[in-house]
């Protein structure tokens, strides 16, 4: 049997600083659960501009099409603020994202018990917390068309369209139903079908991709009444399927539900692939934190979660996935935090490679 392979794009900022703690994390796998997975590493972003004057090369795009999977730290950082739109960082990951077609984004927000008392919502709130976001990732306003800045008369005008098709709909829809099945049964589609016809089709398009799953309880919501119910009482979620853009903001609202950023992690799939597994890239939700940048205080648990999930999804590794979600909920027991964890008085924060230490303690006393 071939080794899975995995293409590795740390990123700018905070990105090759976390994925330094993965990296030890999978060599660990390899070593003590014999579990070897073949490695290669590339640029993106910021560091593929500086390299090559592009965030991302043909080359490296043809990498990660013939991977197994794709682990991205983050992109982007004040030092490209002021490049061209087209070379900007973040066009580096929404090539990937459009060109590999991975439509479906799944942000789990699940919030450890060691945290809950750390939420900036109350613990009952959040205590047991486990939800699910599927966002639509490759279409609606981040790609449709006309897009741009153009003059009209003595002044300009930007433009971004919310685009989506019926198909794009049902396959994001289709995919977070599946979900739901092998969850709680529960589903509710956000939009804003009261002023958006995009909207409109969109829950058009859900209701009757659920005619296809009696057994799952579909509701709606509108995104804005979603973002509140989502900080009033987030446990009445379970799996929760919305667009683009407004994936993008629910799932920063959720992440803080557990505590910090840089606890999130997320999966980008697509189309199942020859060997049956979904084509995907892992990445987590938060960005490259310049504040933090080059300091040792980035958290690497949403990154060490990232390639939790791609043990899961695209290594057919579930019962080491657990095993390292598990030696993570164990060091957050033992009280280690890094300083974007600091609730408690008197706990001296570790460094982001002490956290990666006490992963790695905690994957030892799993043997
Ligand atoms: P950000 O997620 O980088 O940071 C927001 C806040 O959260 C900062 O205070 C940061 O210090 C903190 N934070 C984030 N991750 C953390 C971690 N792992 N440990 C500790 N603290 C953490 O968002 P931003 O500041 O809005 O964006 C900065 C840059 O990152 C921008 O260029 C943006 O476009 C880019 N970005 C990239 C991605 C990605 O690559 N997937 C995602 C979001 C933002
Ligand atoms: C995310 C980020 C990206 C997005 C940016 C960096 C392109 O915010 O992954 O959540 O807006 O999708
Ligand atoms: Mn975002």
């Amino acid at each position: 049997m071939t080794n899975p392979s995995l293409l590795i794009l740390p990123g700018d900022g905070i990105g090759p600083e976390v994925m330094a703690e993965v990296r030890r994390v999978i060599d660990w796998f390899g070593d003590k659960r014999g579990l070897t997975i073949d490695v290669s590493e590339d640029l993106v972003g910021g560091a593929a501009y500086d390299a090559h004057g592009v965030p991302l090369t043909d080359e490296t795009m043809e990498k990660a099409q013939s991977v197994d999977a794709v682990l991205l730290g983050a992109v982007g950082g004040p030092k490209y603020d002021d490049l061209d739109f087209s070379v900007k960082p973040e066009r580096g990951l929404l090539r990937l994202r459009k060109e590999m077609d991975l439509f479906a984004n799944l942000r789990p927000a699940q919030c450890f018990d060691a945290l809950a008392d750390f939420s900036s919502l109350k613990k009952d709130v959040v205590a047991g917390l486990d939800i699910m976001i599927v966002r639509e990732l490759t279409s609606g306003i981040y790609f449709g068309e006309p897009r741009g800045i153009f003059t009209e008369g003595n002044e300009r005008v930007g433009i971004n369209t919310q685009r989506y098709t019926e198909s794009e709909i049902d396959r994001v829809a289709r995919n977070a139903f599946e979900l739901a099945m092998k969850r709680s049964k529960k589903l509710c589609s956000m939009e804003k079908a009261n002023v958006m016809e995009s909207g409109i089709l969109w829950r058009e398009v859900v209701t009757k991709v659920g005619e296809d799953y009696p057994e799952v309880e579909l509701s709606h919501m509108y995104a804005d009444a979603g973002a509140m119910q989502l900080c009033r009482w987030p446990k009445q979620f379970d799996v929760i399927v919305t667009d683009n853009l407004f994936g993008d903001l629910l799932s920063d609202a959720a992440a803080m539900l557990t505590g910090s950023l840089g606890m999130l992690p997320s999966a980008s799939l697509g189309a199942p692939m020859a060997n049956g597994r979904p084509k995907a890239m892992y990445e987590p939700v938060h960005g490259s934190a310049p504040d933090i940048a080059g300091q040792g205080k980035a958290n690497p648990i949403a990154c060490v979660l990232s390639f939790a999930m791609a043990l899961r999804y695209s290594f057919d590794q579930g019962a080491e996935a657990d095993r390292l979600e598990a030696a993570i909920e164990q060091v957050l027991a033992d009280g280690v935090r890094t300083a974007d964890l600091l609730g408690e008085e008197g706990v001296t924060p570790v460094t982001t490679s002490e956290m990666g230490s006490a992963i790695l303690a905690a994957l030892d006393a799993s043997l």
